[in-house]
């Protein structure tokens, strides 16, 4: 099980076996994070950037070099897309998680800490390219059991932070997603902001079988869902199953597919920034549909009868 920590510091100075590089095509060197990762370790790294890619590397690719002087074995660059040159699939974002820990099972590495890839200098609006790492780093099987995301700066700290505690709800709603595709069209699930304004809540119910008990998850609660817990790093699959668990009489129907389709259209809307969605809450008027994170004004439209 691959344990997600925030931390706030200086990648240079993580002691992890790996340590990644937000790198650009040309790999030989440059700012931000790629200047203090060659700064600290030394002319070793450039070496042995200009050997092992001479042609460079590919957006969204990812390869390793010697850490030279730094405490880490080695450094995994990888480059990012360049938001502000135009370079705006998020894809292309997820790939270069996705390969770094590739890369880090190739060489063994059990510890890997990624900066906040494309966040910087190719201008990735900060919410997304947290929830793009969190949610990429979540589905990537890896053997690496430690994977750090290194925050420069107490802001962005605060963010992943914010992005990891939301990660549940939007796990659930995820587990609800999964659940729609096998089939189990009467799952319906309602979500909305607690009385005091402080907590994400989301009811879940089986349209089935109306007098079961429904399963009631509050952010006060953080990880613990259904006899469970649920946290970024759970799968949409582990949620699924949790929720069957504690809604037993919930079964195939395919019988809804304009409610799963407008619920998968619901989680897409919401998944970008991991902005849960509020269908009540006592500031609401649900007239206009439901809200698409709290407080934000975006509006979807109610659920089809
Ligand atoms: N340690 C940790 N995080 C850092 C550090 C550092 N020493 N320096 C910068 N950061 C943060 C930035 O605040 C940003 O959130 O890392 C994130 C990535 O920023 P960049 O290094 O600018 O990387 P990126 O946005 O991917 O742009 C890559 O910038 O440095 C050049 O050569 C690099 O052309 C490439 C481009």
């Amino acid at each position: 099980m691959t344990k997600l920590v925030a931390v706030q510091g200086d990648i240079t100075a993580q002691t992890t076996d790996a340590i990644v590089n937000a790198a650009n095509n040309a790999m030989r060197g440059g700012g931000g994070v790629d200047g203090a990762i060659h700064r600290a370790g030394g002319p070793e790294i450039l070496r042995d950037c200009i050997a092992r890619f001479p042609d460079g590397l590919a957006t969204g690719d990812a390869g390793w070099t010697t850490a030279g002087r730094l405490s880490a074995r080695w450094v995994v660059h990888t480059v990012g897309p360049n938001h502000g040159a135009g370079q705006r699939d998020r894809a292309l974002l997820e790939s270069s998680y996705r390969r770094s820990l590739e890369v880090a099972d190739e060489l063994g590495a059990r510890s890997v800490a990624f900066p906040l890839i494309s966040a910087g200098v190719y201008a990735w609006p900060r919410r997304e390219a947290i929830t793009a790492a969190v949610d990429t780093i979540a589905a990537t099987p890896t053997a690496v059991e430690e994977v750090r995301l290194v925050a420069y700066d107490e802001a962005a700290h605060r963010e992943i932070a914010s992005v990891l505690r939301m990660s549940t709800g939007v796990r659930i709603l995820q587990g609800v997603r999964d659940l729609h595709r096998r089939g189990y069209h009467t799952l319906r699930a309602w979500t909305g902001v607690a009385p005091s304004g402080l907590f994400w809540r989301a009811v879940l119910t089986d349209a089935a079988h109306p007098d079961d008990p429904a399963i009631h998850y509050t952010s006060g609660n953080e990880a613990q869902f259904a006899a469970g817990t649920v946290d970024a790093m759970s799968t949409p699959r582990e949620a699924a199953e949790l929720i069957r668990g504690a809604l037993p009489r919930l079964e195939v129907t395919n019988d809804a597919p304009d409610y799963a389709a407008w619920f998968a259209g619901l989680l897409a809307a919401v998944e970008p920034e991991h902005a849960l969605p509020v269908a009540f809450a006592d500031y609401f008027d649900d007239s206009e549909g439901w809200e698409i994170g709290w407080g934000s004004g975006l509006r979807y439209p109610k659920p089809p009868r």
